[in-house]
């Protein structure tokens, strides 16, 4: 097991290596792939600092030379790398690179190793996922894993607040606007091993998600679970369409740096206004928003914060305080 282990961190660190040179010295990376980071700003520290690189655009360039090296093709198809498709006959196995013609984003664990890749289609397709992310692998678990937290943890533990964002390419863009205590959680909604990653490194969590519904709504999804943890919450808006990505590229990182100061806000808070103003005057769907808000504040661990939360929510709601308290008492007895 551990062997296997391994041989699959050494086999996916050659792939990295093999995808850094194509994007750095072979024409064809340099042309489409160098090219493509140049346009999104990505400077050379950058890339080399996330071993960014480029995949060619042919079936077998990977596999041809892990091939020649001596890497066996089971081990690059458990890696990830590689696909095994069965021919028309039934027999015989046709195998190829997984990546092809793409930027790559190296995914690196928290002691910097590289588990798994995101590979990035350079033009818009429809017939074609803007991103394809490694398999889940024997050293990959998606779930378990954040983009980012190998390069961000020393920033992570000094600024004592851990910034979280939807993409690769927030965590990127951010870094080198000298913001570096930024991960990602990959366009998936955060799970419980993802918050107790963060909890090693600090309890603060401000979430930057993507300025749209789907980003608003993800972030709503985490929130009960992070409020479990005990970690604190926080939360930015981007204007509407804006990613952190984009908008510290439009504005730049003084006055992005400004715009966070100004705009973090407590998240309870936060869902708060979002359910009311969804609610509107209907009282039955006020009652609903008061019950789902007890029920968060219910799951933070900590008493005295949890006094704090019903004062300031009892009066953004408009309600006694200790209707909060007795309908949260109510949710207690329930869940015996
Ligand atoms: N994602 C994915 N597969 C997709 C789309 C998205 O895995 N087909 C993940 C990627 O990790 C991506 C994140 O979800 O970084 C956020 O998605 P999105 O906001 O659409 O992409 P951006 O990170 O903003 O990428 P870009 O700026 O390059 O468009
Ligand atoms: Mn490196
Ligand atoms: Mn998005
Ligand atoms: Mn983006
Ligand atoms: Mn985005």
């Amino acid at each position: 097991r551990q062997n296997e282990r391994e041989s699959l961190f050494i086999v996916l660190n050659f792939a990295k290596t093999f995808f850094q040179e194509a994007l750095l010295t072979s024409e064809e990376g340099q042309s489409i792939g160098l090219s493509y980071f140049r346009e999104r700003g990505f400077s050379n520290p950058t890339i080399e600092a996330f071993d960014l690189g480029y995949s060619f655009d042919q079936w077998d360039a990977l596999l041809k030379e892990a091939t020649q090296r001596g890497y066996n093709r089971e081990l690059l198809e458990k890696a990830g790398l590689v696909i095994s498709k069965e021919g028309a006959d039934g027999g015989s196995h046709k195998l190829f690179d997984r990546f092809r013609g793409r930027v790559m984003f190296p995914i690196h664990n928290v002691s910097g190793r590289v588990i798994a890749f995101g590979a990035r289609i350079l033009k818009a397709d429809k017939n074609q996922p803007k991103y394809l992310n490694s398999p889940e692998t024997e050293v990959y678990h998606k779930s378990q894993v954040l983009y980012g937290i190998f390069q961000a943890k020393q920033a992570i533990r000094q600024e004592n607040v851990c910034y979280l964002t939807e993409g690769y390419t927030d965590v990127i863009s951010l870094h080198q606007a000298g913001i570096k205590n930024v991960v990602a959680s990959s366009g998936t909604s955060l799970t419980i091993e993802q918050i107790r990653l963060i909890s090693r490194f600090t309890p603060n969590v401000t979430i930057l998600y993507d300025g749209d519904a789907a980003g608003i709504k993800a972030a709503l999804r985490g929130l009960d679970m992070v409020l479990e943890e005990g970690l604190n919450v926080s939360i930015v808006t981007f204007p509407n369409g804006e990613d952190p990505d984009s908008y510290v590229r439009q504005v730049g990182a003084e006055a992005f740096k400004t715009y966070i100061r100004q705009n973090t806000h407590d998240f309870i808070r936060f869902k708060t206004d979002m359910l009311l103003r969804d609610a509107g005057d209907s009282p039955f769907k006020r009652a609903e928003v008061i019950s789902e808000i007890v029920s968060s504040i219910t799951r933070i661990p900590d008493p005295l914060q949890r006094q704090v939360f019903f004062r300031t929510t009892a009066q953004q709601l408009h309600v006694d305080e200790q209707t909060l308290i007795s309908e949260s008492n109510r949710l207690l007895r329930k869940q015996q």
